[in-house]
């Protein structure tokens, strides 16, 4: 008998063979392109996860699209043989495991997830009209907060639940987790938002060293600003606002290329990568300094 035979269930098929990276190069296996490729996008009705499902459509993967708006989605598949519609909404864990279902009842498995869907909300540290919010309406508001939680981080840990025991069933393929910039430093209006996705960059570092073992990719995406119906609702100018299309190709360039973290414009993520490493006393001060407070 093979010794894969003799392999408990829950054992990956490609269990401790990967080797970790060295001092130099990706830490994420590199390659070649998407043509082929299995790729489910979570988020992929709108704004980036929309540019990315597009992207990969005409790099010839096959794309299965997930988010709320079946309409939306068959919209961005526009008849594309390769694509796979799988309706979910993120807060809803049976509804993500069935369209898990559906996917690797189709295509036998996936060789990328990347979980996109998020929401935002301003929300400040402050409390009432005419006390210390004054006129400002990005107040504090415990349901605004929980909601946010429950899409932002709790959504990702839902998708994550389904993805998981495929992606170690398989001992291959990558797991791409969007955060954002916000969860570098604290930044005004962001109270939240900014802390879910803090959460979801240590959730990815973390995760990293439990899965790349395996063989199996983790990636992490941090955005600046990119142009999309959330951003849209922005009150302040956005700097480096980029066009949600080169997002989505810097996104896909960067993973097929063994990046773990992809960030953009790196004009400006580069410059909230070393407000990070300052002393806070320097940190608060630059912070208010640029952003107004
Ligand atoms: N735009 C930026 O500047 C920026 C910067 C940094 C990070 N990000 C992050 O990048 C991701 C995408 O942002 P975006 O700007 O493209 O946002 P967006 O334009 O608002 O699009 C959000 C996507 O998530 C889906 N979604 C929202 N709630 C969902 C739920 N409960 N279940 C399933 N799908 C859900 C939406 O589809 P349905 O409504 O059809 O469900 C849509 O496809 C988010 O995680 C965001 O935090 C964005």
């Amino acid at each position: 008998m093979s010794a894969a035979a003799h392999r408990p269930a829950t054992e990956p098929a490609g269990a401790g063979r990967a080797p970790m990276p060295g001092l130099l190069g990706p830490l994420n296996p590199p390659f070649a392109g998407y043509r082929g490729r299995r790729v489910w996008v979570i988020g992929a009705s709108y704004g980036i996860g929309e540019a990315v499902a597009r992207d990969l459509l005409g790099r010839g993967a096959k794309v299965a699209l997930s988010a709320r708006r079946r309409d939306l989605l068959q919209a961005v598949a526009g008849g594309n043989g390769e694509a796979l519609i799988a309706p979910l909404d993120v807060t809803d864990p049976a509804s993500v495991h069935a369209a898990a279902d559906r996917i690797v009842a189709a295509w036998g498995g996936f060789d990328l997830a990347l979980v996109v869907a998020g929401t935002h909300e301003e929300m400040r540290g402050r409390v009432g009209r005419g006390g210390a919010a004054g006129a400002d309406e990005a107040r504090w508001n415990l349901e605004g907060a929980r909601r946010l939680l429950e899409v932002n981080l709790h959504g990702v840990l839902n998708c994550f639940d389904a993805i998981l025991p495929v992606l170690e069933r398989q001992g291959s393929g990558g797991i791409g987790i969007v955060a954002s910039v916000a969860g570098y430093v604290g930044l005004p209006k962001a109270l939240i938002y900014g802390a879910s996705k803090a959460a979801l960059i240590n959730f990815a570092e973390s995760l990293y060293g439990d899965l790349r073992p395996l063989g199996i990719g983790v990636y992490l995406v941090n955005p600046g600003f990119v142009d999309t119906p959330l951003t849209r609702k922005n009150r302040f100018a956005m700097p480096a606002l980029m066009k949600a299309e080169d997002a989505a190709r810097a996104t896909l360039d960067e993973i097929a290329a063994g990046a773990f973290e992809v960030h953009y414009p790196k004009r400006f993520t580069v410059g909230l990568k070393l407000l990070r490493l300052l002393p806070y006393r320097l940190q608060f001060a630059a912070v208010r300094r640029v952003t107004g407070g």
